[in-house]
């Protein structure tokens, strides 16, 4: 019982705190709906005679000092609706601290009396149809408390209203955004954050007409942590002032008609920069060296200037970079040489139309976040490794190697375990590609048909992943394919008969073909002699699948076959007789119940109908075929010594 009655007490005591609504105030806000001619509802529940601190949007406080009368502290109605104008009237309520009339379609002027309230700290009009210049009233001797303008979004115009060293009613200002809007001027002539408002640390003019150079009153803003003054009509080059202002976090001069170099010797003043956004501008020379002072840099994008030499090897110490934009310029350089191995974080990387030339470096294999990687209309050549399946899924890695329509080769084995075949068209765009190894990926679905797309695939394979359906009939569309591994699937359906039509097993002239060959782009070093090998390959490994219907005839006529392994599928009917086939032993046909012949020791039954699939005949493949197998038809497996060789050759530990 004691216990209640304190809590009870407690609970007296403190709402005895929170003051009613004065009449005064309820005035106030009921000339701010008058002015409303849309009020989103709000009439509803502002009614005259009841206590406006239960209103729609009104928050009141309790008193600070005895004596203080005001109650109402916070009017927040962003996003209700509201059409009108803004009273001058909520300039007067004593306690309002916050007033956030945001994405609403007021229209008219911020009334100076807001602006320069005697209470209000943060002012949020953005996202409105506001007009005029704002502008403040009263004593300019008079410290205000507003720390938060936020203008932003309207269709504010002409003469940013600069308060100089002299006026202190925005003492107190701490952050200022008034982008997208109409303000003409110069940057600030007086020094906005040196005298006016020493808080400042954010300030953002991006989207507006602002014309002139990058003040140099900049350098007096100790406490600037955000600038952002992109999409405007700047000119001129950055003042080394700017270098001063240490604090900056995030820079961001985007898109305006800036010129000159970046300084070397000031870049690394800015020590605390996380953003660099110098795009859009006709800056030019190189990276400066010290840009590697810049530990917390992660965004850094100089896209669309005229920027040139190499990249600086200290930006491997800017261990933070998430993006890199540097695409339209004229960088050059071997990529290769850039270690880009402690760039970690790297999420996109962005070359587009540059003069970098050599190779792709090794090192941006180990970006394991990278999902956005753009090198296109450079001169760079080789090919992506197998190490790119760092690149967490596969279907991120495909996306990010969409635009580098000239990749040749493509070896992405052992990674993304178990995820699906990514079936999407789009990614046709690789349609350079001559060499492709999605193999050991245990990938799920079918093989897509955009494979069928690939006209200059000579390669490849799809081997130990548990892709199900059909072994496609398109298999002899892809007319440059000379290498094909398709076991260990779940592959399911008859062994198509195209896949004896290839065109590459019929090529007459298949020696001009072998010297292509031998111009496989690998990206190490020298071509192994165990390359060669490969024209000695004649094998033909299907085994575990799920593989029905009858071995084709035309398989029997392969006389280059020397191994073959079409074990464990469900394969049906009689072993073909009298040609190649009788070559091989029990153990290329076995796991295949169905399957009968005398070298499975399982006689025919002659009566059974054993479906047929259509032979080949003599005259439009024989001789031809002995030949271009030489040539290194090859359908293998992984546990193959051939295969090794070759998955270590062309996936290097
Ligand atoms: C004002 O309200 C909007 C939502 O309508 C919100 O996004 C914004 O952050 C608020 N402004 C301030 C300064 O809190
Ligand atoms: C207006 O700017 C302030 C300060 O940056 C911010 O807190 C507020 O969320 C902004 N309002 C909107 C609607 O974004
Ligand atoms: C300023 O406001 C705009 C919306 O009007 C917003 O997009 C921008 O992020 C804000 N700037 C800062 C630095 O918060
Ligand atoms: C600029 O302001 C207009 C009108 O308020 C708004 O629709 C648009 O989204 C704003 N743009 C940005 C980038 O904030
Ligand atoms: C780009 O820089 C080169 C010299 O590096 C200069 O000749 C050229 O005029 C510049 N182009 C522009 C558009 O500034
Ligand atoms: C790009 O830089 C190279 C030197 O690396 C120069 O020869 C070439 O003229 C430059 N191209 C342009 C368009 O400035
Ligand atoms: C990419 O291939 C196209 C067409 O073959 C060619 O015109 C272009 O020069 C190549 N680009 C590079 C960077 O090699
Ligand atoms: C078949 O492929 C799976 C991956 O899909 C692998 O785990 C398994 O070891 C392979 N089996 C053989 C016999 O190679």
């Amino acid at each position: 019982m004691p216990i209640l009655c304190i809590i009870l007490v407690l609970m007296l005591s403190s709402a005895s705190s929170i003051s009613c609504c004065t009449e005064h105030e309820r005035n106030c806000l009921l000339q701010f709906l008058a002015g409303l001619s849309q009020d989103g509802g709000l009439a509803a529940s502002w009614r005259h005679g009841t206590g406006c601190c239960s209103w729609e949007g009104i928050t009141c406080g309790s008193m600070k000092n005895e004596g203080e009368v005001a109650a109402v502290t916070d009017v927040l109605l962003g996003a209700k609706k509201l059409q009108g104008s803004i009273s001058p009237a909520l300039g007067s309520l004593p306690g309002l601290l916050r007033l956030n009339l945001s994405h609403n379609s007021l229209s008219g002027s911020l009334p100076s009396e807001i602006m320069s309230s005697g209470s209000i700290v943060i002012l949020d009009v953005s996202f409105n149809g506001l007009a005029g210049v704002p502008t403040t009233t009263g004593s300019r001797l008079k410290r205000r408390p507003l720390q938060v303008l936020n203008i932003s979004s309207n269709q504010f115009a002409g003469e940013f209203p600069w308060w100089d060293d002299g006026d202190t009613t925005m003492a107190n200002l701490i952050a200022l955004n008034a982008s997208n809007n109409s303000f003409t001027a110069q940057m600030p002539v007086a020094p906005l954050c040196g005298g006016a408002s020493p808080s400042l640390a954010l300030l953002d003019l991006s989207h507006n007409q602002f014309t002139g150079e990058v003040s140099p009153a900049l350098a007096g803003c100790s406490m600037l942590k955000v600038l952002r003054v992109g999409m405007n009509n700047l000119s001129g080059t950055l003042p080394a002032e700017l270098f001063e202002a240490t604090s900056l976090e995030h820079l961001s001069l985007a898109n305006n008609g800036l010129q000159g170099e970046l300084g070397g010797a000031h870049m690394a003043k800015l020590i605390n920069l996380v953003t660099l956004d110098l795009g859009g501008n006709s800056f030019h020379g190189e990276i400066p060296e010290s840009i590697g002072q810049l530990k917390n840099l992660e965004m850094l994008s100089l896209g669309n200037n005229n920027m040139s030499g190499n990249l600086p090897p200290s930006l491997g110490n800017c261990t933070s970079l998430i993006t890199i934009d540097l695409k339209f310029n004229n960088f050059s350089g071997d990529l290769g040489k850039v270690d880009f191995s402690t760039l970690r974080n790297l999420k996109t990387l962005d070359l587009l139309q540059n003069s970098f030339s050599g190779v792709l470096p090794e090192s941006i294999y180990s970006c394991s976040n990278l999902t956005a990687l753009r090198l296109s209309v450079n001169p760079i050549h080789g090919e992506i490794s197998s190490r790119i399946g760092n690149l967490r899924d596969i279907a991120k890695a495909f996306r990010a190697l969409k635009s580098s329509r000239n990749l040749t080769t493509l070896l992405i084995g052992r990674n993304f375990w178990g995820e699906p075949m990514p079936q999407d068209e789009a990614i046709e765009s690789f349609e350079s590609i001559r060499y492709l190894s999605i193999y050991h990926c245990s990938l799920i679905g079918n093989i897509p048909l955009w494979l069928s797309k690939l006209k200059n695939l000579e390669s490849l394979d799809l081997s130990n992943n548990q892709l199900t359906g059909a072994m496609p009939s398109w298999i002899n569309s892809l007319s440059n394919l000379f290498y094909l591994d398709l076991s260990n699937n779940s592959l399911t359906g008859q062994i198509p008969a195209t896949l004896t039509e290839m065109p590459m097993l019929k090529l007459d002239d298949y020696e001009a073909h072998l010297t292509r060959q031998f111009d496989l782009p690998v990206y190490q070093g020298e071509i192994p002699p165990s390359i060669c090998n490969l024209t000695n390959l004649q094998m033909l490994d299907l085994s575990i699948n799920h593989l029905i219907g009858p071995i084709p005839e035309g398989l029997n006529k392969l006389n280059f076959l020397s191994e073959l392994n079409i074990s464990n599928n469900d394969l049906e009917g009689p072993i073909p007789t009298g040609g190649q086939m009788s070559t091989f032993s029990s153990s290329s046909f076995g796991g295949n119940p169905k399957l009968c012949g005398s070298i499975l020791a399982k006689y025919c039954d002659p009566v059974e109908a054993v479906p047929t699939v259509p032979d080949i005949s003599e005259n439009e493949y024989g001789g031809k075929v002995i030949s271009a197998v030489a040539f290194g038809v090859f359908f293998g497996i992984g546990v193959l010594y051939d295969q090794l060789v070759l998955s270590s050759y062309f996936c290097p530990k």
